[in-house]
């Protein structure tokens, strides 16, 4: 076995891939919360991913990731055996774990893959977990027995309906506080708007937060920018000083704001991606 080689790869639906690397060095010390640097061949974008598992024995680290853009397909086309040309980590800070007491863990769509370890490692410490996954439909839906193996409580919701309650994580979060459940931590990782809109709800309840950012980065390292975020009118960088953060003081539609900055050149390379592999596919 090589280092960075892919030993498992799963297909959760059309779009989201779940990858098992051997990561010799990077399970000697990795913890939940953070997370790695891929860069899939020479001229390949260095792409951020959640440490979504991890064995220290088996040496293994686990991957998910939903195809959005060139470099995610580009990765996405790699078969077990293949091996990524550059994994570096672990990056970031890891998740501030205690024993607070009854903690929500809130994960939507591919933001269940950082919930996961997180939520494993506060299970072990001894909280009660009351987990809550939700997805736009069933078939987006990840890591459905691995969350339910680590929670006391858990709850699906998919907007349509199709699986689970019909409905957004936002409205299990405010049931969950309607009847009675007295919440001493909030860990939520997603879209940039879920966590917005349940960081709205745990404000009004004064529950703490932790969320996980997700802007734009390169060197990972502190070192280019890409990944400032406003915390508390503060600047951080996302990278070293995250990715988790006090939901609380997050500038939310900065961030958003921020991660459209490529939209065009983004659709660029993915265009150009497709045509180069459309003619090799001809060729
Ligand atoms: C700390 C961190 C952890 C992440 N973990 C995961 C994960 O576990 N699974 C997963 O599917 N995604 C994760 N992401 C997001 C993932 O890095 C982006 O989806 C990916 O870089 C998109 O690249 P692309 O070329 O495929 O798409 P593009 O078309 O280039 O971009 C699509 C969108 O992805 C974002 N993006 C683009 N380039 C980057 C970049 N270099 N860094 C960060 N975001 C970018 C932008 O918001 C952009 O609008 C994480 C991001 C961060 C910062
Ligand atoms: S990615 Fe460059 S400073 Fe964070």
């Amino acid at each position: 076995m090589q280092e960075h080689q892919i030993i498992k790869k799963e297909t959760y639906s059309e779009d989201i891939k779940k990858f098992v690397l051997y990561e010799p060095l990077i399970t000697k010390h990795c913890q939940p919360g953070e997370f790695i640097i891929t860069r899939t061949k020479e001229y390949s974008e260095r792409i951020p991913l959640t440490i979504a598992d991890f064995n220290r024995d088996e040496k293994t680290l686990t991957i998910i990731f939903q195809e959005v853009g060139k470099s995610t397909l580009e990765l996405g086309k790699l078969e077990e055996g293949d091996i990524i040309l550059d994994v570096i980590g672990p990056l970031g800070k890891p998740t501030h774990i205690k024993n607070y007491g009854t903690v929500v863990c809130i994960g939507g769509g591919i933001g269940v893959a950082p919930v996961y370890p997180i939520a494993k490692k506060l299970k072990e410490v001894g909280n009660k977990v009351i987990s809550v996954i939700g997805a736009r439909n069933k078939s987006l839906l990840i890591m459905e027995d691995e969350m339910k193996q680590v929670s006391d409580e858990f709850i699906i919701t998919t907007d349509d309906g199709s699986y689970g309650k019909k409905g957004f994580v936002t409205d299990a979060l405010r049931e969950l506080i309607d009847s009675g459940n007295k919440l001493d931590l909030c860990v939520a990782i997603g879209p940039v708007i879920m966590m917005k809109m349940v960081v709205k709800v745990t404000k009004e309840f004064n529950i703490p937060t932790i969320v996980s950012l997700n802007p734009i980065m390169v060197d990972g390292t502190g070192m280019c920018g890409a990944c400032r975020v406003s915390i508390g009118g503060k600047t951080k960088f996302a990278c070293v000083d995250g990715p988790d953060f006090d939901g609380h003081k997050v500038d939310f539609d900065e961030l958003m704001k921020r991660q459209k900055i490529y939209t065009d050149e983004e659709k660029i390379a993915l265009e150009e991606y497709n045509k180069r592999l459309k003619k090799s596919l001809n060729d």
